[in-house]
């Protein structure tokens, strides 16, 4: 299968997986600076079954507050405008995801695995760098590598023969894709992110999360995603927290010097994130 064929099908799939409605509301208000908390609580209110799951997400140790948040005004009043949108999304994008990321060589608990600590990770480069709000990076962690679900979904073969590669050849899985078929997991993904409507900068964060590009849009929260994919891939698991940067796009590494020399002190307050965010995000009847 060639790269165009490849795209032309994906673009015909009717059951590509698709965001509620909320979610989509919920992004276009993020981009329209605006609006203002009443919409936002009207909306969320209007939603039945997304009312007990952000208050379930707020009164979770994720957040950490002691005394429990009732209503939503209340927790978009202390967590804010932002933290609560992005939580809609992270949280319809999960669903809509994870119905379809069943296939026999795919570990989809494994994946989220990854893709919540990259988020926490991100999360934690945007408040030390100020380079974005801490909100869209843990949004843009979460989603990076959403093409991998579409690709072992809808094209079973193809992934199964970079998976495959990767092994043989003690190589990852996108230099496995490089080598062995038309498209990767990125590209993908970016074209999910058009069709979701989700932020420009998100999609081209997607897009170039392997390799960085200058000129994308919002370049910053793709240096960061870019970044806390590197160290998640390496450090997470390992107490060994040395940085070989040659692996890292260079502006990136620049951007983000002194969380990269800090590592060692940040880490082990991140994995603890990364443990309470994996219970609320993976949870079965989240
Ligand atoms: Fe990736
Ligand atoms: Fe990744």
């Amino acid at each position: 299968m060639d790269r165009k064929t490849i795209l032309k099908k994906l673009d015909r799939i009717e059951d590509l997986p698709t965001l509620p409605v909320i979610a989509m509301e919920v992004n276009k208000m993020l981009r329209d600076y605006n609006t203002s908390i009443k919409e936002l609580s009207a909306l969320i209110k209007n939603d039945q079954a997304m009312t007990p799951r952000i208050l379930k997400l707020v009164n979770s140790s994720f957040y950490g507050f002691k005394s429990k948040i009732a209503n939503i005004d209340r927790a978009i009043i202390l967590l804010g405008f932002n933290t609560i949108s992005n939580a809609i999304v992270s949280v319809a994008i999960i669903d809509a995801l994870s119905i379809k990321g069943s296939s026999d060589d795919f570990d989809i608990k494994n994946f989220w695995e990854h893709s919540v600590a990259v988020a926490i990770t991100s999360r934690h480069l945007a408040e030390k760098s100020r380079l974005c709000l801490p909100e869209e990076a843990f949004t843009g962690g979460l989603l990076h590598d959403i093409g991998k679900i579409i690709l072992s979904h809808y094209f079973p073969s193809l992934f199964k023969k970079v998976i495959l590669s990767a092994d043989e050849n003690n190589i990852t899985f996108y230099e496995a894709e490089k080598k062995e078929i038309p498209v990767t997991h990125a590209q993908i993904g970016a074209i999910m992110a058009h069709k979701w409507k989700l932020p420009d900068g998100l999609a081209d964060t997607i897009k170039y999360h392997h390799a960085v590009k200058a000129g994308a849009n919002d370049i910053n929260l793709l240096m960061i995603v870019h970044v806390a994919d590197f160290i998640s891939n390496y450090f997470i698991h390992s107490q060994d927290a040395k940085i070989d940067s040659a692996l890292i796009n260079p502006e990136a590494a620049l951007a983000l010097k002194p969380q990269l020399k800090t590592l060692e002190d940040w880490l082990p307050g991140v994995r603890e994130g990364i443990a309470s965010a994996c219970q609320f995000f993976l949870e079965k009847d989240m």
